[in-house]
């Protein structure tokens, strides 16, 4: 009997390498599990140049990843028992789902990826100032598996900017705007109690608490109730219950709809690099359904100029980037005429997401509405916000009536420099479809040239 101690995913792989290679069979070998005091990671173990005669499918080592954070220590025999099989004849073992080994290792995958789900839903950061005036935004979770690596690298996507950390009885992890670093477990008491975010965290869920969609039983489902004592707004959730009876016969009675804007959505660092992030789960208006997905703004943060047109066409929508297709190359050559440099200018859209109609294989442009502009608009003012541009060009009618008013009219209007809310200097110009879609050929030339013109403008 071969006795095998493992206490993260790491050391797992190592050892059933080595035993593999062996051929030590699952009822020869005793694994334990020293968990509680162990690493979740081990980048120092040798990686065991063995067994390399066995290859392993790629989905059973995703899936061993997984299951090795499930907290039964019954998943280290569980994941050898299906390695040797894979090994042993039966390549297409994790087809077979009425596999009893199958089917434990696929509930164990469930019941880690449900909580990493719970993970990104329920930390809530808490501001901590140093000594030093330094920001640390700290977090106190307690997962029911050993969850941390899974969810850590979520949290560096969604909050690249800031210092944070992660505390949970199993393992912390800190995020220095560079790298992931994890550590030992720390009880809750560590977790600092001050908090500056805890009444903008109540006032957001107190917003978007919706009254009519009340289901106890399921809010109680998705937000487990061990988890309200370190979730700000839980404290609001009775009160809030209390008063929806009430506050669904004031919305009849008011009219008052659902409308939600972008503003729910807006992180709290307010760069670029944040906005984009966060645009991308940005769910405002049910634009996000059909599209691929957000396409927001792009160019650097130090422009002069900011370029405004309606939303992603087609191509913008399947490459994630403004105005790269047909308009967008017609934009490149008037930019490129007017003496302006793309690379030096912001180029976004009123709406990020695309609004079509399916024609069969196509998808048509659709005009985006005004509740889709409005709640849109938040992204626009905070992309503004963070460049301060020294001119603002609206491409076409729709940016231009987003920004300067319903009654703004290209045809009259165009070319003229004006003060605006937005900018100090806003400009509105010919969008380049509709250029494009210009029958005459002499009128698409002189709006061409127009375009030019007003680039040429905007530079000045
Ligand atoms: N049209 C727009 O208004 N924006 C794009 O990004 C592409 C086409």
């Amino acid at each position: 009997m071969d006795f095998v101690a493992a206490a993260n995913f790491d050391q797992w792989r190592h050892a059933a390498r080595i035993l593999l290679a062996a051929e030590v069979p699952p009822c020869d070998v005793q694994w334990s599990d020293p968990a509680a005091q162990a690493p979740l990671f081990d980048s120092e173990l040798p990686d065991a140049k063995v067994a390399s005669s066995v290859t392993v499918p790629p989905a059973f080592m995703e899936l061993a990843r997984q299951v090795a954070c499930h907290r039964d220590p019954v998943r280290w025999p569980l994941l050898y028992q299906a390695l040797w099989r894979l090994a042993h004849g039966e390549r297409y073992l994790l087809e077979l789902t009425t596999d009893l080994d199958v089917h434990a290792l696929g509930q164990m995958r469930k019941a880690v990826t449900r909580d990493v789900h719970k993970m990104k839903a329920f930390v809530r950061f808490r501001k901590v100032v140093g000594p030093d005036q330094s920001e640390q935004y700290i977090a106190w979770h307690r997962p029911d598996h050993r969850i941390v690596p899974l969810a850590a690298p979520f949290f560096a996507r969604r909050f690249p900017a800031m210092n944070w950390s992660i505390l949970t009885p199993d393992a912390s992890v800190t995020w220095d705007l560079i790298r992931l670093d994890y550590g030992p477990g720390v009880p809750v008491s560590a977790a600092p109690d001050a908090d500056v975010l805890e009444d903008l965290w109540r006032a957001y869920y107190a917003s978007i608490f919706n009254p009519a969609r009340v289901n106890t039983a399921q809010m109680k489902r998705e937000m487990p109730v061990r988890h309200w004592p370190t979730l700000p707004e839980a404290s609001l959730i009775p009160e809030l219950l209390q008063q929806a009876a009430a506050r669904v016969t004031t919305m009849i009675d008011t009219h008052e709809g659902f409308a939600q804007t972008a503003a729910a959505f807006l992180p709290m660092q307010r760069d670029l690099t944040a906005l984009a992030q966060a645009a991308h789960h940005c769910t405002a208006c049910d634009l996000h359904c059909h599209a691929t997905q957000t396409v927001f703004g792009e160019g650097p943060s130090t422009a002069r100029i900011v370029l405004v047109g309606e939303q992603p066409g087609d191509q913008e929508d399947l490459q994630g980037r403004p105005f790269v297709g047909t308009a967008g190359q017609l934009l490149d050559a008037a930019l490129l005429q007017a003496g302006v440099d793309r690379q030096q200018v912001y180029v976004t859209n009123v709406v990020k997401h695309f609004k079509y109609e399916p024609r069969g294989k196509r998808r048509l442009h659709s005009k985006p509405d005004s509740r889709e502009i409005g709640a849109c608009l938040p992204w626009l003012e905070a992309e503004l916000q963070a460049i301060g541009p020294a001119t603002l060009v609206c491409l076409g009618a729709t940016a231009a009536q987003a920004l300067l008013g319903r009654d703004f009219r290209i045809m009259r209007q165009r070319g003229q420099v004006v003060a605006s809310r937005w900018c100090p200097q806003t400009i509105a110009t010919w969008h380049p479809a509709a250029i494009l879609r210009t029958p005459d050929e002499q009128d698409r030339a002189r709006r061409q040239a127009e375009l030019t013109a007003d680039l040429a403008l905007a530079l000045t």
